[in-house]
């Protein structure tokens, strides 16, 4: 399924049927559907990416995997991005603020362990602008109640970063589903992708899906032939490229499917609609 689903970490099963049944790209169908990683992937330390954490809530996911349900990535000592998708209100139940026990996971490889640093989430606001049909503009920042450990944040890049350029290699983290079949991840994973041609996605996700790729406000990436991706439990966390984040982990037609990229959502369209790009980010809009 298109949309982006983080409803399928309730419903996993449901949401892998739906997509299984969705012939996208008859020519590829018979490709075997990638089965590893974040999809395709390896594990990683934290330590050694810091700015990426999980976002969570134990009362609304339960608390095995820390109540983990998304993935976000901090920018400032206190400013976390994350998808709009991960706070609609029919996957926290309610609107964020209502949410008591949302809080970003730091530090924590494993999220059985209790390593790491759990800070509460202040305040969070979510794009106006995000667009559930197209899917375009899926960012939200959230603010935090203490900052994060010094050195735990990544730069970002802006419009025209070299980083954006098709072809450049980059990789993607989370603790999300590893199959495409509801197989959530204990062990924060990456995936080595590379930034897609527009056309790729253009031609994957036409207007008139359940989303539809927008150049100015998407990034495409993944392998020409499928096999390693971002999946349903990664959303919202980073793409990074040449040490510099990139994306989002936003939405896509299954997971690692050979002729459906991921797509994520353009920090550089992000960064424009906040009027980070102008002033810097030490406050934000609205
Ligand atoms: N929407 C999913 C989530 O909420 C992320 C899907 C990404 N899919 C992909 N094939 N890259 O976690």
């Amino acid at each position: 399924m298109r949309r982006p689903s983080v409803r399928a970490l309730a419903r996993p099963l449901a949401g892998v049927a739906a997509a299984a049944l969705i012939p996208l790209v008859p020519a590829f169908s018979a490709a075997p559907a990638a089965a590893e990683g974040i999809v395709g992937g390896f594990p990683v330390d934290v330590t050694d990416v810091p700015w990426t954490v999980a976002l969570s809530s134990r009362d609304r996911f339960g608390g095995t995997r820390s109540g983990q349900f998304c993935g976000g990535v901090a920018v400032g000592p206190t400013t976390v991005l994350t998808a709009a998708h991960c706070l609609e209100e029919d996957v926290l139940g309610s609107p964020p603020h209502e949410v008591p026990d949302l809080k970003v996971i730091a530090g924590r490889t494993d999220l059985r362990t209790d390593h790491g640093q759990e800070v509460a989430v202040r305040e969070s606001w979510v794009n106006p602008g995000y667009d559930d049909v197209s899917n375009s503009g899926d960012f939200a920042v959230l603010t935090l109640a203490e900052p994060l450990p010094p050195g735990a944040v990544v730069a970002m890049a802006g419009a025209g970063d070299p980083a954006y350029a098709a072809g450049t290699a980059a990789t993607v983290y989370g603790w999300g589903d590893v199959s495409g079949q509801g197989d959530y991840a204990d062990v924060l994973r990456a995936a080595s992708v590379q930034v897609l041609p527009d056309t790729l996605c253009e031609r994957a996700y036409p207007a008139g899906g359940d989303g539809s790729y927008l150049a100015e406000a998407m990034v495409c990436a993944g392998r020409r032939l499928g096999g390693r991706d971002a999946c349903q439990g990664d959303s919202g966390g980073p793409l990074v490229a040449r040490g510099r984040v990139i994306g989002l982990v936003s939405w896509g037609s299954g997971c690692g499917r050979s002729g459906s990229p991921g797509v994520y959502t353009r920090i550089s369209d992000a960064l424009r609609k906040l009027g980070w790009d102008r002033a810097g980010h030490s406050h934000m809009a609205g």
